[in-house]
Formats: structure tokens, C-alpha cells, sequence
């Protein structure tokens, strides 16, 4: 059986939820999507609301996954104590709330594991390691597939993981960056990887927010509140195929939609 699992790039603000919102039921059915995995910590621009959270779920999501701006709407923390369908990285501390794995339902009795992780490299460095932590979650989860989001700033680091659980997990893909990269693959052991989704919001920006407040902080103007521009927006994803008697990726496709 062919399992077909959607995953979204970086939701950016109240554009890139109307967006997905728009978007994201009809590519599920146009393409027969089982599991819908969506990064989400972008939605307030930096962080996610619960409301915001909710939308995301409302607009398909089965698994929404987080990463450096989780604790920028601190209001979110109840709700991954109580919403075990988002998480958080896996490989933050045991000091915050949350998880950073879950094993969930999916068609036809599957169960799905999907983790998040955070990189290390131009981060935080207050992050257990995500490779150590990746291979200790695997022994502890009890799924049928295995999917994973690593949500860091390093292509190497990225890259360096999806090797690291190529024949282990069926699909890696990193997230946070919010540029589409072009080395969608499958790895040698059959795990589906991408370097970056892309991001879901305003095209016509830097990473979501306006190009001139961007311009401004590199020209070494007075910081300000960033605001996600305005325009056309464009949703970028990835869909991995996977067959369920193998457990190998079979097929790794872009599935980009633009204004
Ligand atoms: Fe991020």
C-alpha cells in the first residue's frame, strides 16, 4: 500500500493562514494526501497563538511541528501540555513543557511517528543533541513509519541528518529557513529527504516579512517589530510517498502553489 504523507513549510502570519486555509484541503485531495504534517511556529510571526494552532488543525493539519520562536507566544504552553498533536523539538530540555514526539492514528490502522527536532548549529545552544536525541526517541517509539522534521539554520546540519536516519525513519525534512531547496531525494536506505520545505505566507518578502524592514536591519537602522508583507502568498511542500511493505520512500515530489 502506498502511503502518501504532505509536509508543509513555515506558516508565516495571518496571511500564510488564510493561504493554507485556502489551499490545503484541495492539494490533500487532489493528491490522495493520508497525513498532513505543518510546521507552524512562524503563524504570529514569531511563535504560535492556540487559536492559531486551531486554524492550522481546521485547515487540514494532523501533526503541527515547532522550533526556535515555540516560547515567543508563551501562551502556547498549556495547550502542547494538553494538545498531544503539536509538538515541540524533541530535544529541548526536560525544563519546558510539551513533546517532542508523538505516535498518532493514521489510515487504515497505521500508526504514524512523527518527531521535531531543533538544530544546534547558529542556534540556541541550550539544545541536547538532536542526533543522540533522535536515536533515543526511535527506540522508544512504537510506529509503523516514522517521519521527521528537523527544524535548523545549517544545510550541513540537515543534510548530516537525514543520512544519519536514512533506513531508519521513512522521510526527513528541515524546516526554518523559509527558502525551498532544490535536492529533494530519495537516501540510499530509502528515506525520503529534503534540505527546506519553504515557508507558507507572503511571496514577495524576505522569509515572510517586508523586504525594507529587512533592508533596514542590514543596513544597521533601528531594530522594529517585523510585519509580514503584503501580496501574493505561496505555499511550499513536499509530498513523500511511501509503501507501507517496505517501508521505503518511493517517490519525494515539490508540491509548490503560487498566487
Ligand atoms: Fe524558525
Amino acid at each position: 500500500m502506498l502511503f502518501h504523507l504532505l509536509a508543509v513549510g513555515d506558516v508565516v502570519g495571518d496571511q500564510g493562514l488564510s493561504f493554507l486555509d485556502r489551499h490545503l484541503r484541495s492539494l490533500k485531495k487532489l493528491h490522495a494526501v493520508d497525513f498532513t504534517v505543518v510546521n507552524g511556529e512562524n503563524a504570529s510571526g514569531v511563535g504560535i497563538t492556540p487559536r492559531q494552532a486551531k486554524d492550522i488543525f481546521n485547515a487540514g493539519a494532523d501533526v503541527i511541528t515547532l522550533g526556535n520562536h515555540t516560547w515567543n507566544r508563551i501562551q502556547i504552553a498549556d495547550f502542547l501540555e494538553d494538545n498531544p498533536y503539536i509538538l515541540r523539538p524533541a530535544n529541548y530540555t526536560s525544563r519546558v513543557p510539551g513533546r517532542g514526539w508523538g505516535v498518532f492514528d493514521g489510515p487504515r490502522g497505521l500508526r504514524i511517528g512523527v518527531m521535531n527536532l531543533i538544530g544546534r548549529c547558529e542556534m540556541d545552544s541550550n539544545f541536547e543533541n538532536p542526533f543522540t536525541v533522535a536515536s533515543a526517541a526511535l527506540k522508544e517509539m512504537d510506529a509503523d513509519l516514522t517521519v521527521v522534521d528537523l527544524h535548523a539554520e545549517a544545510t550541513s546540519e540537515k543534510g548530516a541528518m537525514g543520512w544519519y536516519l536514512d533506513g531508519r525513519v521513512q522521510a526527513v525534512w528541515g524546516t526554518h529557513t523559509h527558502v525551498p531547496t532544490a535536492d529533494v531525494q530519495i537516501l540510499p536506505k530509502g528515506t525520503g529527504f529534503v534540505t527546506d520545505l519553504g515557508m507558507t505566507g507572503p511571496a514577495q518578502s524576505v522569509l515572510g516579512i517586508k523586504p525594507q524592514q529587512a533592508i533596514n536591519r542590514f543596513l544597521g537602522g533601528l531594530p522594529a517589530r517585523f510585519e509580514q508583507s503584503e501580496g501574493p502568498c505561496k505555499l511550499e511542500s513536499v509530498l513523500f510517498t511511501i509503501d507501507t511493505s517496505t517501508r521505503k520512500c518511493v517517490s519525494a515530489e515539490r508540491l509548490d502553489i503560487r498566487e
